[in-house]
């Protein structure tokens, strides 16, 4: 596979992209900053210069966009692993792209795909994660973050990024093989809202019940009083109460 680095790039996601055409499944690009980080549904994603990780590995679903149902799942999963074998604990998990440190997002995943889905599906993963916040960068975060650095561990960026290209191809060969049941228990293991009351956002329109877990396809289950009914990612916030 090929690794792209770049000191200074408008967005990683946005270079794999550009260049989906000429790039095989589990290639990755590498930004030490972003002018143009993105996050879900236009949203920037802060994106300092320096120690954090700006990472988009590129990947090709042959059979089509049902086969990828679920991916951002694995992905968060994948790097979640990979921050346990480095010894960091307290990592959570937030439907359906969000990881957690002590209950503060610590990194996001977004994935996008490149051109039409017709046959075959070429999606771009992006990963950013916060290593260390300049301070004056964190006051362009709407929402409580974290970073790498308060959980004590100091991670090497060239091994991390290593061992994060290694495990999501592992993962996503078995996410092709044997679909999101694989990850079931690690997600639920994870899942900082399972069981717990949470709101889920469409629009204007929110839904109130309890969390309760995900199922095979990837889509959240929320129980009330109508009973239990699952949503699919895409235009949906999840909140806790
Ligand atoms: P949801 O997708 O469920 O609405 P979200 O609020 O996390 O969740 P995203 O689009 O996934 O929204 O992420 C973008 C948001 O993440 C931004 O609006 C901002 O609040 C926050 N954000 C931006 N940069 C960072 C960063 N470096 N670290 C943590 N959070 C960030
Ligand atoms: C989110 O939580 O909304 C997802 C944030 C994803 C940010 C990463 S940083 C690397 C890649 N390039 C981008 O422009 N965005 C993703």
């Amino acid at each position: 596979n090929r690794s792209f680095y770049f000191d200074d790039l408008d967005s990683t996601n946005a270079f794999m992209l550009k260049h989906a055409g000429e790039l095989a499944s589990g290639d990755i690009c590498v930004a030490e900053y972003q002018s143009a980080g993105r996050g879900r549904r236009g949203r920037r994603w802060q994106s300092p210069y320096g120690s954090h990780l700006y990472c988009s590995m590129y990947w090709c679903f042959p059979q089509g966009m049902a086969q990828a149902m679920g991916l951002s799942l694995v992905v968060a999963c994948s790097l979640a692993t990979v921050l346990e074998n480095n010894g960091v604990t307290e990592v959570g998990l937030k439907w359906p792209n969000d990881i957690y440190y002590q209950h503060k997002k610590l990194a996001g995943v977004l994935i996008e795909m490149s051109g039409q889905a017709d046959s075959e599906c070429n999606l771009v993963i992006g990963i950013g994660m916060n290593l260390a916040m300049p301070s004056q960068q964190a006051e362009h975060i709407n929402q409580p973050w974290s970073d790498l650095s308060e959980s004590g561990i100091d991670l090497d960026k060239t091994e991390l990024v290593i061992a994060l290209q290694k495990q999501l191809q592992l993962d996503i060969r078995l996410f092709e093989q044997q679909g999101l049941s694989a990850f079931m228990v690690r997600w639920q293991a994870s899942d900082i809202f399972y069981g717990q009351p949470i709101q889920l956002i469409l629009g204007d329109k929110v839904i109130k019940g309890l969390c309760r877990g995900i199922d095979s396809a990837g889509a959240v289950i929320l129980e009330n009083d109508e009973g239990i009914q699952t949503f699919v990612g895409g235009e949906i916030s999840l909140r806790g109460m």
